[in-house]
C-alpha cells in the first residue's frame, strides 16, 4: 500500500506538467496577438466596444428556447491539482517543485468554503471507440486525497487496485457531503487536446446510456466508481479538438440529446461544453461550434475559456457578446486561478476582473464564473505574480471571485476593453510565463514560429512594439 501511495504522489505532478505544457502549445496561435496589460493601459487607453449589450440573434440556435438562465454561479475545477503544475513564474515549466503540503485539499474542504455553487471533477479523460470503456484520472498528493486512475474496460466489471476503488469511494463520500452543502458535483468529460478521448459511430447513444447508469440517476450500470447511491448532478463536455467533424459532431449531438431524454423527468443533469473562446474567421468554435448550434436549447450553460487565449480575452477582443449570438442560454466566464494556471496569459487580477465583470454583469446571459482550478485559487496556493515573485502571498482568488459575483467592488482603475487590433508588429520575448516575459524588457526576443528560446521558456508576443 505504501508503494502505491508513493507512486500516486510521484505520478501526479508529472501528469500535470504534461497537461500544462500541452495547454500552452495548444494556444500558440492565439498568443500571437497577446496584449501586455500594463503597457496597454499605459499607452493605449481606449475604452470602446464594451461587449455588454445583449445580442441580436443570428442563428436558429439563438432563437431556440433556452433552459432557465442562471446567475451568480461560481464553478471550481477539482482533480488536476493545477497548483502542482511545476511552473515557476520566472523560469517556466518544469522549474518548481510544489511542496506536497501545498497540493490540492479534499473535495469537501473546497465545498465547505461556501464559495462554489458547483465543482467539476476533472477529468474522465478517456472514452469512446465503440467498446464502452472509460478512464477517470485525478492528480493528488496522497491516497487520502483521491489520487489515481479508475479504469473500466467495458467488459462488465472493473479490476482496479483496491486503493483506487477506495479512493473513488472516499471521493464519493465527499460528493455526498458537498451536495448536502448545496454544492452540485459535475463530471467533466474530455480535457485538453492530448486527452485520449474519441467518438466513433454509436458512441453518442452508448455513452449517454452508460454514463447515465454509472454516474447519474440510472442504476443499471456495470460499475459505480463513486459508490452506490452517489448520484452526480451533471455531465460536462470539455472537448478541445475534433478529429473527424462528420462523425464527432453527430455523436456529440446524439450524446447530449440522449442524455437529456434520459433525465428529462428530473432535470438533474447539466451538460456543458467548454470551448476555447477563439471564434476565428469561421464565426463559431472550431471543435464544438456545430454541436452548440444543434443543442443550444438542451445545454444548461456554456463555459467559455478566457485565459491562455489572449486573442479573445481582456483587454482585447473579449468576445462575450459574440457568444450570446451562438448560444441562447447562460454563459460562464472560464477564468484561471492564478498566473501559473494561465501560462500564456489571461489571469485577471482584481482590477481587470472588476472591469470584465462590469462589462457583462447586466447581460441576462451572464451566468457566472468558473475557475481552473480550486487548488490554485485557494490557500495554501500562492499567487506567483511578478511583483511579489520571491515571497508570494497566499491566494484567496476564489474568495475574490465570489465577492465580485456578490456585487462587491474588488478592484478599480481598469477601463472596459479596447477593440481587437490585428496586423501589428508584435514584440516578442522569451520567458517562462507570459506575465514574467511581459514584465522584463531585458529578455531576448524570439521567432514565434521557431523554438528559439531556452529550455522551459517559450516565445510570447505582445502588442506593444517597444518595451
Ligand atoms: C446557423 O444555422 C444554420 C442552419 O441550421 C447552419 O447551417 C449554420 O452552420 C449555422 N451557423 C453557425 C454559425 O452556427
Ligand atoms: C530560476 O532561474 C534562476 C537563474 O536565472 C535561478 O537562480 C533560480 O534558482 C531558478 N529558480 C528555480 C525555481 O528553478
Ligand atoms: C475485464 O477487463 C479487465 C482489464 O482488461 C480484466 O482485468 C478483467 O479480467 C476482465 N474481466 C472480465 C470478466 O473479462
Ligand atoms: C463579434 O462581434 C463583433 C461586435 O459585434 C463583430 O464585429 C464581429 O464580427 C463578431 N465576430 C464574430 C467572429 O462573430
Ligand atoms: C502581486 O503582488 C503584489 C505585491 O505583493 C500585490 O500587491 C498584488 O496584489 C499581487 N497580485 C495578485 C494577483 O496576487
Ligand atoms: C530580466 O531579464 C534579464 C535577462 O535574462 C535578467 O538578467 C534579469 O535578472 C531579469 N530581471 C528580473 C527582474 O527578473
Amino acid at each position: 500500500m505504501a508503494d502505491e501511495v508513493d507512486k500516486t504522489v510521484a505520478a501526479a505532478p508529472a501528469a500535470n506538467r504534461k497537461k500544462c505544457i500541452l495547454i500552452t502549445s495548444a494556444v500558440v496561435i492565439v498568443v500571437a496577438v497577446a496584449a501586455a496589460l500594463g503597457g496597454y493601459f499605459g499607452t493605449r487607453n481606449k475604452s470602446s466596444s464594451s461587449s455588454s449589450s445583449s445580442s441580436s440573434s443570428g442563428n436558429s440556435s439563438s432563437t431556440a428556447t433556452a433552459l432557465p438562465l442562471v446567475t451568480g454561479q461560481l464553478i471550481g475545477y477539482y482533480g488536476q491539482n493545477a497548483i502542482a503544475n511545476g511552473v515557476d513564474i520566472k523560469n517556466g515549466t518544469n522549474s518548481r517543485v510544489t511542496p506536497v503540503a501545498d497540493y490540492q485539499g479534499s473535495l469537501a474542504s473546497y465545498c465547505k468554503t461556501g464559495y462554489y455553487n458547483t465543482i467539476n471533477l476533472a477529468f474522465l479523460n478517456l472514452f469512446g471507440g465503440g467498446n464502452n470503456h472509460f478512464q477517470i484520472t485525478f492528480g493528488s498528493s496522497s491516497v487520502a486525497s483521491y489520487g489515481g486512475t479508475y479504469v473500466y474496460s467495458g467488459n462488465g466489471t472493473q479490476s482496479n487496485a483496491a486503493y483506487v476503488v477506495q479512493n473513488f469511494e472516499n471521493l464519493g463520500a465527499d460528493i455526498t457531503t458537498c451536495q448536502s452543502l448545496n454544492v452540485k458535483i459535475v463530471l467533466s468529460l474530455g480535457g485538453d487536446k492530448s486527452s485520449p478521448y474519441t467518438w466513433v459511430t454509436g458512441d453518442g447513444v452508448a455513452y449517454a446510456n452508460l454514463f447515465y447508469n454509472v454516474f447519474l440517476e440510472g442504476t443499471a450500470g456495470p460499475v459505480r466508481p463513486f459508490g452506490s447511491g452517489v448520484v452526480l448532478d451533471g455531465i460536462e463536455l470539455d472537448i478541445e479538438r475534433n478529429d473527424d467533424p462528420t462523425v464527432w459532431n453527430a455523436e456529440m449531438i446524439n450524446f447530449i440529446t440522449t442524455l437529456r431524454k434520459l433525465s428529462s423527468k428530473t432535470q438533474i443533469a447539466k451538460y456543458k461544453v467548454v470551448p476555447q473562446c477563439y471564434l476565428g474567421l469561421i464565426g463559431k468554435d472550431a471543435s464544438v461550434g456545430d454541436v452548440i448550434a444543434a443543442t443550444g436549447n438542451l445545454v444548461n450553460y456554456l463555459i467559455v475559456q478566457y485565459y491562455n487565449n489572449p486573442q479573445c480575452s481582456y483587454p482585447f477582443g473579449f468576445n462575450f457578446g459574440n457568444w450570446t449570438t451562438l448560444f441562447p442560454g447562460s454563459i460562464i466566464l472560464g477564468l484561471a486561478g492564478d498566473w501559473t494556471s494561465a501560462i500564456s496569459g489571461g489571469f485577471l487580477e482584481p482590477g481587470p476582473l472588476q472591469a470584465v465583470y462590469d462589462m457583462v454583469k447586466s447581460n441576462s446571459q451572464f451566468g457566472g464564473i468558473s475557475v481552473y482550478d480550486v487548488s490554485s485559487s485557494n490557500p495554501p496556493a500562492y499567487s506567483w505574480n511578478v511583483s511579489d515573485y520571491a515571497n508570494p502571498p497566499l491566494s484567496t482568488y476564489s474568495e475574490t471571485l465570489r465577492n465580485v459575483l456578490n456585487g462587491q467592488i474588488v478592484g478599480s482603475g481598469y477601463p472596459a476593453q479596447g477593440a481587437q487590433e490585428n496586423n501589428l508588429n508584435l514584440r516578442t520575448s522569451c520567458g517562462g510565463t507570459w506575465v514574467y516575459a511581459n514584465s522584463n524588457c531585458s529578455l531576448a526576443t524570439c521567432d514565434a514560429s521557431a523554438s528559439t528560446c531556452p529550455t522551459n521558456y517559450q516565445c510570447f508576443s505582445f502588442l506593444e512594439k517597444t518595451c
